[in-house]
């Protein structure tokens, strides 16, 4: 009897992992040939990353601009628009979709955009924000060669 419950216990535990897996690591993805996995999103869940990715061009647009002025206020705007704030915009139901290391790619992006609102709302120098916003671009470079978005069939 005892050895029964072994075998039960031990079949849950499986079933768990892969669940943890399904779930938790790999999201709802497909390996493509070129070694990029495309993340099956529904239509609406597509345009909100999308929309996400333009706000992030946008932001860069901007600080860029606002570096190039000197204006801390222009540049504390703009990377405060794709911060925490933004992160904590998304949704349960588009979050368990993405892969583990796809959203700590995108949480880690909106966390240097906060950093770099925080360093110019202290004027640290023009200099060192630009440092950081190539350290937080190498997340774009990063993600985008792993993953793509395609339009979903209906
Ligand atoms: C966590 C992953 C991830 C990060 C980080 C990321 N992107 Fe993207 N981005 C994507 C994916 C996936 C697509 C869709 C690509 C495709 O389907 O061809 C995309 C698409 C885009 C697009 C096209 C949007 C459209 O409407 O078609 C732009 C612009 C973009 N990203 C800019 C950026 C910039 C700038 C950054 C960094 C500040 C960034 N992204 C960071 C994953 C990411």
């Amino acid at each position: 009897m005892e050895k029964i419950w072994k075998y039960i216990s031990a079949f849950l535990l499986i079933i768990i992992m892969v669940m943890v897996y399904k779930f938790i690591i790999s999201g709802s993805t497909l390996k493509l040939s070129d070694n990029r996995q495309a993340i099956l999103l529904d239509s609406s869940e597509r345009i909100f990353i999308l929309d996400e990715m333009n706000a992030f061009i946008v932001a860069i647009a901007e600080i860029n601009r606002g570096l190039s002025e000197n204006n801390f206020d222009q540049i504390q705007k703009a990377s405060a628009a794709v911060g925490e704030a933004a992160r904590t915009s998304v949704e349960a139901s588009v979050l368990k979709k993405l892969p583990l290391e796809f959203k700590a790619m995108g949480f880690q992006t909106h966390g240097g955009f906060e950093e770099i609102s925080k360093m110019a709302a202290s004027r640290v120098s023009t200099s060192a924000i630009q440092g950081k916003l190539g350290e937080v671009m190498q997340n774009c470079v990063a993600c985008h060669s792993g993953y793509i978005l395609p339009q979903p069939a209906k």
